[in-house]
């Protein structure tokens, strides 16, 4: 399974064709490199235990801001299962295969899906604001909320939920990159506090099950 979801590398495993960019490049692409893994590491821990790996909670306070312009924080789902992943609107497969097993897995739900809120955050706030997450979750159906941020809002809410994210660069111009990121469902109680972890990758029907079961 992928909890992690990489974008294919080139076969000697650097970005692009251009020139060797040195030692230190080599040297921060090791250090990145192995952090990578380590998350990796946790995001199958939090999948297979249901625990982050230090047996702290996930999730956490986040104050974000929807497509509207209006702060939202976690406060104000309280009340509604929350269902949060975090993506980014560029991705060319996982995100949007996730957020429509989400959206088909709603439908499934029927009435309980009533009881449930999806929430998409983005990881990649330099390019979507606030206005092109909103565009982008209701391509998947009126029931998403998409929230953006800043740098610093962003990097603390994926804190809290133990996401791994990092741009991946292809290409020498400022939008030239992709984002490696973590690719798990997190189901919040209506309490805001945390139930399970569930897979991103099955579909809809396994996505609906697996919510049933949690949510009763
Ligand atoms: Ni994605």
């Amino acid at each position: 399974m992928a909890a992690v979801e990489t974008p294919k590398r080139t076969a000697n495993g650097t970005e692009g064709g251009g020139p060797p960019r040195g030692r230190r490049t080599t040297i921060l692409a090791a250090a990145g490199a192995l952090v990578a893994v380590l998350l990796i590491g946790s995001a199958a821990i939090l999948l297979a235990t249901g625990h982050a790996k230090d047996g702290s909670a996930v999730g956490g306070p986040f104050a974000l801001t929807d497509g509207n312009g209006k702060t939202v924080t976690d406060a104000d789902f309280r009340g509604k299962y929350l269902l949060v992943y975090f993506g980014y609107t560029f991705c060319p497969d996982v995100c949007p295969t996730t957020l429509t097993a989400v959206a088909d897995a709603i439908d499934r739900l029927g009435p309980d899906g009533k009881r449930l809120q999806p929430v998409f955050i983005t990881v990649d706030p330099a390019r979507d604001t606030p206005a092109a997450v909103k565009q982008y979750v209701a391509s998947f159906g009126p029931e998403f909320v998409g929230l953006s941020g800043s740098a610093d809002q962003i990097a603390k809410v994926a804190r809290e939920f133990r996401v791994y994210y990092a741009p991946h660069r292809t290409g020498p111009g400022p939008n030239d990159y992709t984002m490696d990121h973590s690719s798990i469902l997190y189901l919040m109680g209506p309490d805001g506090t945390f139930v399970a972890p569930l897979r991103a990758d099955g579909t809809g029907a396994d996505l609906a099950a697996a919510l049933k079961k949690a949510m009763s």
